[in-house]
């Protein structure tokens, strides 16, 4: 009989990628996918690490790990991603019972690990290597693909653990990629979504350089891909050549995801963001120039370090105007080894809790209105699957 595994996924979209990647090697391992804990030889985690609640939610689920391990001492527990990567060796010494660690960019060392003869002995795997886009993956939906075009990321952001857990920033040859969406397409994927930590910085490494809206155009050109979409890009890097692809290229969808983090210049300068109120708000008004129809959507951090009244009204204030389709709001969360975990001006936790109401009520409001400009018109819609809350209906996005 097969070997079984079962996989468990915390985090961001590369990491819901780098699992269909997990997959693709156990399959071809000849291993077989098993949706009870219980009924795994292999119990896997691909783990994040982002927030403290990220973490806490993944320990709860080692627990059973540890129990399933016991009663049977030959079942192999493997941990990758992010959390993985920011803990190293010391996974070993706080969780006895885990036989394999290894980061982000060491997946193929998974497979390594199980066709060795040392199955009894720890491993840790937490190099950081080149992008592997030849390893097999096994997609989750038939249409619809990730498709990573770098990874890591060079930028800086004071909150965040990512350049820690995923490195430096390195971009996939454009080649490879269309390439790769070519497979893709003959393989009856109709959406592709390019992941990055920082997409529009794409190609700056490359030589000779690629735009990312060039890269976007190759990909446009690529027969049977009916719908880019990417995520996320940095406000630093949102020039005009990639808010105008959105309008002229038919398979880029028209929606931009532009983390802003805070409405207040003073912050993003602690938070080393690079940009300035202004500046995101100049982003902002060329996308509603350019692409009037244009979906736009945020990531906010509430409560990060010296954050005063003012400054979170600012983000209030910048919420209101900008009237954002959605976003994903946060309280800051201290992360270990990075700048904003250290300041001793830290916000309580209940006034964080607060501000955080306060800004989705807005945010909420502002998409409820901004939606009734769909009201009454025929859009195309690609089903992704049943309606979360009525299995009569189905779910899907426009572009
Ligand atoms: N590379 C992407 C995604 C980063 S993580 C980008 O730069 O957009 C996704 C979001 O999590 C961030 O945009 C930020 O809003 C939030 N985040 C990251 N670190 C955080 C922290 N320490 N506390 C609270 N939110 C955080
Ligand atoms: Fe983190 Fe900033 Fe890089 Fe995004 S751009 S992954 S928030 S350091
Ligand atoms: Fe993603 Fe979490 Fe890592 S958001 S990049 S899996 S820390």
């Amino acid at each position: 009989m097969s070997r079984t595994y079962h996989l468990t996924t915390f985090g961001c979209q590369m990491n819901e990628h780098d699992s269909e990647r997990m997959a693709g090697m156990l399959d071809q391992l000849g291993y077989r996918r098993v949706d009870a804990r219980d009924d795994a030889d292999v119990i896997l985690f691909n783990t994040c690490s982002i927030r403290e609640s990220a973490d806490n939610r993944f320990i709860g689920h080692l627990g059973e790990a540890k129990r399933l391990k016991k009663e049977h001492p030959d079942r192999v527990i493997g941990v990758g991603g992010c959390w993985s990567q920011s803990l190293k060796d010391e996974v070993f010494e706080r969780f006895p019972f885990v036989d394999v660690a290894f980061g982000p960019g060491q997946i193929p060392k998974l497979a390594e690990y199980l066709l060795s003869d040392s199955l009894s002995a720890q491993m840790g795997y937490f190099d950081f290597e080149s992008v592997s886009g030849s390893l097999p993956m096994r997609r989750e939906r038939e249409f619809q693909a990730w498709m990573q075009i770098s990874q890591g990321c060079n930028c800086v952001c004071a909150y965040c653990i990512v350049p820690s857990t995923r490195g430096r920033g390195m971009s996939r040859p454009a080649a490879e990629l269309v390439a790769e969406a070519e497979r893709l397409a003959a393989d009856g994927v109709k959406e592709v979504t390019l992941l990055g930590q920082n997409v529009n910085s794409y190609g700056r490494d490359l030589r000779p350089r690629v735009a990312f809206s060039e890269l976007l155009a190759m990909i446009d050109a690529v027969t049977g891909i009916e719908r880019i979409r990417y995520t996320s890009p940095h406000p630093k890097d949102m020039r005009e050549d990639v808010i105008r692809a959105h309008a002229e290229l038919p398979s880029l969808c028209e929606h931009i995801h532009l983390p802003l983090q805070s409405g207040s210049s003073k912050l993003l300068k602690r938070m080393r963001r690079t940009y300035t109120r202004e500046r995101y708000l100049d982003r902002v008004a060329m996308i509603r120039d350019l692409v009037p129809d244009c979906g736009l959507t945020t990531d906010i951090i509430v409560g990060f370090p010296g954050e005063t009244d003012e400054d979170f009204e600012q983000t209030l204030s910048l919420a209101d105007e900008v009237e954002y389709d959605g976003a994903f709001t946060f309280a800051f969360s201290p992360r270990r080894g990075t700048e904003a975990a250290t300041p001793p001006d830290q916000v309580p936790h209940e006034v964080k809790i607060a501000r955080l109401q306060r800004v989705v009520e807005v945010i909420q409001r502002r998409a409820h209105e901004r939606a009734q400009r769909f009201v009454g018109r025929t859009l195309e819609v690609l089903v992704e699957g049943e309606s979360r809350t009525d299995p009569t209906r189905v779910r899907g996005r426009t572009t």
